[in-house]
This record gives structure tokens, sequence and C-alpha cells, in this order.
């Protein structure tokens, strides 16, 4: 059966469940068939273009994307974004009088998904006022069959449901909402191709992220992304280099390279050995001040990337790396396929190779039957390696994950009290990590002014800490030196010193 036939079959299959809906566009997602991965070859689609049909469909519209969840997704929307604009919709910020809004969702966990609920409510209270209005849900919510399943029951003012392989069918599926009184539903639930040359309407002008890979293989017990994102599949080289030039042409100071697990890019190349050190040692020499790469998995980090990371230059030393848990059983039944001592040895070899590098990781407690003493594995690996920060979670079942099926005798109160416990350790931690810099000169890159006073200039240093300090709009967009002189803490506060010349600005 081809791609084509599997889809169809499974719209036909999904029909009968809900024959109410029948005379609409409709593939629902399968958890089951997204599970699968097989051997086909990746598609590589470079002549995406948007048919000419479908040009000027949102003269006189406007559009509103609320994004959930992780920097893949806030990439994705600023594709979408970037598809509304060629398509003539205009932008507003204003969600209540917006002709179409999308809600791009996250599933990660259960709270990720009750605030998308909580916001359809809402929207339905915008619709009365402004029927007109298109909603949409996309992204990885829409990958759940559960979840479409709630949208059709409760939700019915929803006018469109689609996921995250079939974001560039965008001008379709609206076309079809507009002509159609039922929900369109199109989600599909394969493993995926890469199309390339989508438009782009990016959010910031100093800062942009680049997707080198999408999807994930490893399947941790816990996590719901292989099933919502699809195989693992790298962008060609070539399609990465050119981008990041050109955002470099075009005066973006910070490039983030994007994926679920970078470190496994190049693994579905057939014709070559070309891994994610070797795409890094050819980013380095692009004129750029600073590039950064998320999320690393501890499994494939190899040694060729350490020794080009060490290189520095516009590769920061900063590495997020997740470890998840410090207990043997704990990683053995989430499948992370390392150990504890894997993972120090690893910390270790960082370290050596770049002494000054700042570690960031995430770790999940709480999970099913996690012992006081595997917890305090935890606790026991962040204080050795010296995490400076970690983004910490309660364990949050995802139903079709083998997790969830697990039986879990820890108690709610039990799990929260750990996490309490793992941020008082993350807090003392960070804020010893800041207090080091205590009179040190910095470099920062000039994002913007403070949330809270407009003449307080806020932006980050290469290990990422966040830095305010007074200074003159103009600094914005800018690498300067900034003397510590206070720390709080969660951030820096500075002098500015001086414009970081042109000539200094590390680079390879
Ligand atoms: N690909 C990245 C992480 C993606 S999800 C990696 O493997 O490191 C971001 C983080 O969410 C994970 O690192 C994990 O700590 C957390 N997470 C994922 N699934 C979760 C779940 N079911 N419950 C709680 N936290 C989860
Ligand atoms: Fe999820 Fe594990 Fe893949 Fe990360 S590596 S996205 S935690 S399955
Ligand atoms: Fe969430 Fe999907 Fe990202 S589940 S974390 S938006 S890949």
């Amino acid at each position: 059966m081809n791609e084509e036939q599997r889809l169809a079959s499974q719209q036909v299959k999904q029909e009968k469940d809900y024959s109410k809906y029948f005379e609409r566009v409709f593939t629902a997602p399968s958890l089951k068939e997204a599970k699968k991965r097989g051997k086909e070859e990746i598609k590589y689609n470079n002549d995406f273009a948007i048919d000419e049909q479908f040009l000027g469909m949102g003269n006189d519209r406007t559009f509103y994307i609320r994004t959930y969840g992780c920097q893949m997704n806030e990439h994705d929307t600023e594709v979408m974004a970037g598809i509304f604009m060629e398509l003539g919709y205009t932008p507003t910020e204003n969600i209540e009088v917006a002709d179409v809004v999308l809600l791009n969702t996250c599933a990660i966990r259960e709270g990720a998904e009750n605030k998308v609920f909580g916001e359809l409510g809402f929207l339905m209270k915008y619709k009365r006022k402004n029927p007109e209005m298109l909603i949409g849900v996309c992204g990885c919510m829409s990958q759940e069959e559960a979840v479409v399943n709630k949208i059709l029951k409760t939700y019915q003012h929803v006018d469109m449901v689609f996921g995250t392989h079939n974001i560039h069918r965008l001008p379709n599926i609206l076309k079809e909402a507009y002509m159609s009184k039922e929900m369109v539903v199109e989600v599909w639930s394969k493993e995926g191709d890469i199309i390339e040359n989508l438009p782009k309407q990016r959010l910031g002008s100093i800062k942009a992220w680049v997707n080198i890979m999408y999807g994930c293989d490893k399947f941790c017990t816990y996590c719901i992304v292989p099933y919502t994102r699809g195989k693992e599949r790298s962008r060609r080289p070539q399609e990465i280099i050119q981008e990041v030039r050109e955002l470099a042409a075009q005066g973006y100071k910070e490039i983030m390279l994007l994926g679920q697990n970078v470190n496994a890019y190049g693994k579905d190349f057939e014709d070559s050995n070309y891994r994610l050190g070797d795409l890094m040692d050819e980013i380095r020499k692009i004129d750029i001040p600073r590039i950064r790469f998320t999320t690393s998995h501890p499994r494939d980090f190899d040694n060729h990337l350490i020794e080009v990371l060490a290189q520095k230059g516009n590769l920061v030393e900063h590495i997020h790396l997740p470890v998840q848990s410090g207990s043997n059983e704990i990683l053995k039944i989430m499948a992370r396929k390392y150990t504890r001592e894997h993972f120090l040895q690893l910390v270790d070899k960082i370290k050596a190779a770049i002494p000054d590098v700042a570690l960031t990781t995430d770790i999940i407690v709480g999970y099913p039957n996690e012992t006081e003493e595997q917890f305090q594995e935890t606790l026991d690996l962040y204080r050795q390696v010296g995490f400076e920060m970690a983004f910490t979670y309660i364990y949050s079942p995802r139903e079709g994950t083998p997790a969830a099926k697990m039986v879990d005798n820890v108690p709610d109160e039990v799990k929260k009290e750990r996490l309490h416990r793992l941020n008082a350790v993350v807090a003392e931690y960070s804020a010893n990590a800041l207090k080091s810099y205590q009179g040190q000169v910095v470099e920062v890159l000039v994002e913007g002014s403070s949330k809270r006073r407009d003449d307080v200039l806020a932006g980050y240093t290469r290990k990422n800490k966040l830095v305010n300090f007074a200074g003159s709009k103009e600094l914005v967009g800018q690498l300067v030196k900034v003397k510590i002189i206070d720390t709080k803490s969660h951030s820096l506060v500075g002098e500015f010193v001086e414009v970081v010349k042109e000539a200094e600005v590390q680079r390879s």
C-alpha cells in the first residue's frame, strides 16, 4: 500500500467511526500508525509553492496564532505566519477580532493540553461576537486521536484541525474550512517528509531559529514526541548552511539550531557519514556571532562534536543536556539507553575539552514507582555535575506511551514535594553560578528593553544568562561589554562598558 492509499484507508476507517461527519475532509490521527518506523526513504520536497488559486484569499482578513510548547512549535508558527502573509492575510495582536485564530498546541504534559482546552472555551465567546471567525487547532495535540475526538464532541466551534506534518497544506485547509459547514480535520499519522522553501515570517530580527532535523526515534517510554512529530529526518547540510548564511547576511546575530535530538543529525543519511560535528564545523566558519543548538541527547553526543565545540568562536560554551534522572533503574525504564556513569563520563569529557562550559538540563521527578533513594540519586547527580539551570517536571502520563500503562505507587503529594526539593537545589546552583559573575566583564547580545523599564536594556551572555543594564536603545541588536555589579536570583545586573568591536567578536 502506498502512502496515499494508506492515508485514504485510514480516512475511510475513521469516517465509519464518525458517520455523522461524512461529507467533509476528514483524516483523523492514529497514534498506532504514528508509532511505525518503516524503511521508506525520506522524501525531500524542494519545490514548495503556494498554488495560484489561493493567492489573495486573505485580502482584508487578519490572523492570530497562539503558540504553546517548544521552540520547534515557535518556528512552525513562523512558517504558518509566512504562509498567511503570502495568502494576503495581515497579522493582528487582538485575538478577539482576528478572522482566523490558530492554536499551535503542545502535547508534552497534561498541563500543556489543559491550557489549550481552556483557551478553546474562551474562543467560543469571541466567536459568538464574531461568527465569521475561523478557529483552527494545529501542532502536537492534533496528532492525538483522543484530542481530536474531544474537539469533535465538545468544541464544535472549532473549524479546522491539522497536524505537524501538513502545515504546508494550510492554504488548502483554510479553503476547505471556508467552504465547509463541518469541521475540517486533516491530520497525517505518517513518518514524515522534509519540505524546503516554505515561507517564514520570523518573529525577531536579532535571533533566529533554524531546523536541522525533525522528529524523534528515541521513544523514551514517557514521551509523546515520537508519535506527534514522526521519524528522525535531517535536512541536507547545504540547505541549513545556506539558510544560516542568508540570516547572517540579513544581520541576525544568533542562530538556534533546532531538533528534538540534534545529536542524531545525519544518522538517516544513507549516502554519507556526515554528522552534527561536521555540520557545526561548517557553521562555525559562517560570519555570525553566536550559534546555539537544542536539544541534545546524551546518547549520541560524540567525540568529534566535542572537539568541534571546543574550538568555540561562534559556538557558545553552553550545552543543554537533558538527563531526566540520576538513577540507573529509572533511566532504564525510561528507555533513555544510557546510565548515570555514562552520563557522568560524557560530562567529564565535555568539561575537559571546554573547561568553562555551562551545562543545563531537564529532569522528570515522580516517574512511576520512583523511590526516595532513586530521587536522591537525581539530587546527587545534579550536584555532581553542577548544572547551572534546569527545567524540572513532574511526570505526566501520556496516553499511548508505554509509561502510561505502568502502575504507579507514588502519591501526588510525594511527587510535588520531590519537585519542590529538586527546585531548591536548582535555585541554589543557579544563584551560585550567577554570583560567580560578580565584577566580571561579559559579552551581552542586547535584545531589547526590560519588561518593566524602558531605559533598562536586556540581553543574554554566551552562556545564556540574562543581564539587565542601563543604556541607550541604539544598543539593541548589538554585542556589548557589560560589567556585572549585582546578581539577582534569576539574572545579572551590570554597567555598560563599550560596544564589542567588530574585530573582537568571537568568531572562528
Ligand atoms: N528531545 C528532548 C526533550 C523534549 S521534551 C530530549 O530528549 O531531551 C522536553 C522535556 O519535557 C523533556 O526533556 C522531559 O524532561 C520533559 N517531558 C517529556 N515528556 C514528559 C512527560 N510525559 N512528563 C513530564 N515531563 C516530560
Ligand atoms: Fe522525547 Fe526522548 Fe525523543 Fe526527547 S529523546 S523527544 S524525551 S522520546
Ligand atoms: Fe510540545 Fe510538540 Fe514541542 S509536544 S514540546 S510542541 S514537539
